[in-house]
């Protein structure tokens, strides 16, 4: 946080933003809904392939500035399993994007400590999306930094599902099904997230109000940042880039993960 604020100057769209946000209170796990990549495209009349690829560059800002903040858990939800529903053409963008997104981040993500983790049925994943997340996985998993967790093929039922059969199917080969007296901790140490501790933070951009079956246990007492904007848009432009002094022309967002962080300061 403090080598965050360090690098910022007056002049950076985000110094007001990270001046404001307490220290004190920053969340050790933030978890992200990334919602309204589609209506980002609808709205400038282009294909939802580009509003994917608009929140690929968003994803990329936000896990950076959480590395730099000094987050320790980044959870991404980057594919439910309702996704397999959608067009062909559209999942198989999807898995190209997160190939690509892996591919151009690793490198950056090794030098700045991120570990990458993956949650969810990933058995069912692409041959070939399996293959590349499981290498950076290990090619990340001695890094001490922030956690990056992504979420694919995730379904927080399915988790349920899958940690209850996993406690009886213990106990099962341990013969001790008779005796088995199931606890939330139990149930905690056998979901995807296990020995990770619940988000503090949940934010779910495009003002959809609902949590779409994401980390169902593990947001109980969690806080909820809910807003308007779109996913591509959830980012800071700097202002040499932000058309403030003639740059592209592109406005910045009035909100980004600084924005979502500063609003928890009383
Ligand atoms: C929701 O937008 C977003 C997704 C289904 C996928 C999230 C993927 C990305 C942000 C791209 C890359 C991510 C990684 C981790 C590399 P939507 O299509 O549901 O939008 P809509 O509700 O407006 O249609």
């Amino acid at each position: 946080m403090q080598a965050f604020l360090e690098k910022l100057t007056p002049a950076d769209a985000e110094f007001e933003l990270a001046r404001a946000i307490d220290p004190e209170r920053l969340p050790a796990h933030i978890a992200i809904i990334m919602d309204g990549n589609g209506r980002w495209a609808r709205r400038r009349h282009l294909p939802r392939v580009a509003g994917h690829e608009a929140g690929m560059q968003a994803t990329r800002v936000t896990v950076e500035t959480c590395a730099r903040l000094g987050i320790k858990i980044l959870t991404l939800y980057a594919f439910s399993t309702e996704n397999w529903k959608r067009p062909r053409g559209e999942v198989e963008t999807l898995w190209r994007l997160l190939r690509k997104y892996l591919r151009r981040e690793l490198p950056e993500m090794l030098r700045h400590g991120v570990r990458l983790r993956v949650i969810g049925r990933l058995e069912a994943l692409p041959e070939g999306v399996r293959r590349d997340v499981f290498e950076a996985v290990e090619t990340s998993a001695s890094n001490r930094g922030m956690l990056l967790n992504v979420a694919l093929n995730y379904s927080g039922r399915a988790e349920l599902v899958d940690a209850v059969t996993a406690l009886l199917e213990e106990a099962r080969a341990a013969n001790r099904l008779a005796g088995l007296k199931v606890t939330e901790e139990a149930i905690a140490a056998h979901l995807y997230t296990a020995g990770l501790p619940d988000p503090d933070l949940l934010i779910r951009t495009s003002g959809e109000m609902r949590i779409s079956n994401f980390l169902l246990w593990q947001i109980a007492y969690t806080e909820l940042y809910l807003t308007e904007t779109l996913w591509p848009d959830f980012w800071r432009r700097d202002r040499r880039f932000g058309g403030l002094s003639g740059g592209s022309g592109v406005r910045p967002s009035e909100e980004c993960l600084a924005t979502a962080l500063s609003a928890r300061t009383p």
